[in-house]
């Protein structure tokens, strides 16, 4: 990505608290990570990856990064342009990859704490039909008990933003702060998407750093002569 560009969205960022991100993966990039991962969901089998939350009104697949490395490196590749974009001191939190079924709907929600700044990538649409994601001027305000916890059919009478992405498309937004959802069924077969989640390194959500799985990640390596 430019510099220009990242200033762009830096300042698009600064002005509404999120940002549409055009084309952060090439389409034949977009279309060959799902063919990877897809071969991979296929060695092991698609059921040990269904599941479902109650932000989601029927089951899809999810292979998070704790499972699956690749997502890790993925995440931390994008750390540095998604900092200079937030202008926050960011650390990785974690990933998933998620398919959507046909008629899935994601019901209107806010994340977890360790989601303080979120991007919602598209990677594929069997269809080639645009899913919307929307996103609330609302702050969420965590503080009120159970605030964080409310799931709704729509954003009510807050004031939302629609974001069209196609594959490759990206959505910078705070998952924490902000509710967003898909007001509409998924009007293709399926479609794939990579979730990322980062948080300030110096803000009150830091111990979510990795997810919080501490590592010590001093390595020695006694490599052999011949
Ligand atoms: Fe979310």
């Amino acid at each position: 990505m430019t510099k220009t560009a990242v200033e762009s969205y830096h300042a698009q960022f600064a002005r509404d608290g999120f940002c549409l991100i055009k084309s952060l993966l090439t389409p034949d990039v977009a279309a060959r990570l799902v063919a990877d991962v897809a071969e991979d969901i296929h060695r092991v089998g698609m059921g040990k990856f269904l599941g479902q939350t109650n932000i989601h009104s029927s089951p899809g697949l999810e292979i998070y990064s704790h499972d699956y490395k690749l997502l890790n490196s993925f995440q931390w590749g994008l750390t540095g342009m998604v900092r200079d974009i937030t202008g926050a001191n960011l650390t990785p939190g974690f990933a998933y990859f998620q398919i959507y079924r046909e008629g899935n709907r994601l019901f209107v929600h806010s994340d977890r704490a360790s989601c303080e700044y979120s991007m919602s990538l598209t990677l594929a649409y069997s269809d080639d039909l645009p899913w919307d994601l929307t996103v609330s001027d609302d702050i969420v305000d965590h503080s009120a008990p159970d605030e964080g916890k409310k799931v709704a059919e729509n954003h009510g009478d807050a004031k939302y933003h629609r974001l069209t992405t196609m594959p490759g498309d990206a959505v910078l937004y705070p998952g924490y702060g902000r509710r967003h959802g898909r007001l509409e069924p998924n009007p293709n077969r399926w479609s794939a998407h990579i979730f990322l989640h980062w948080v300030d390194a110096d803000g009150p959500h830091a111990k979510y750093s990795f997810d919080e799985k501490v590592k010590n990640t001093k390595v020695d390596f006694d490599v052999p002569r011949a």
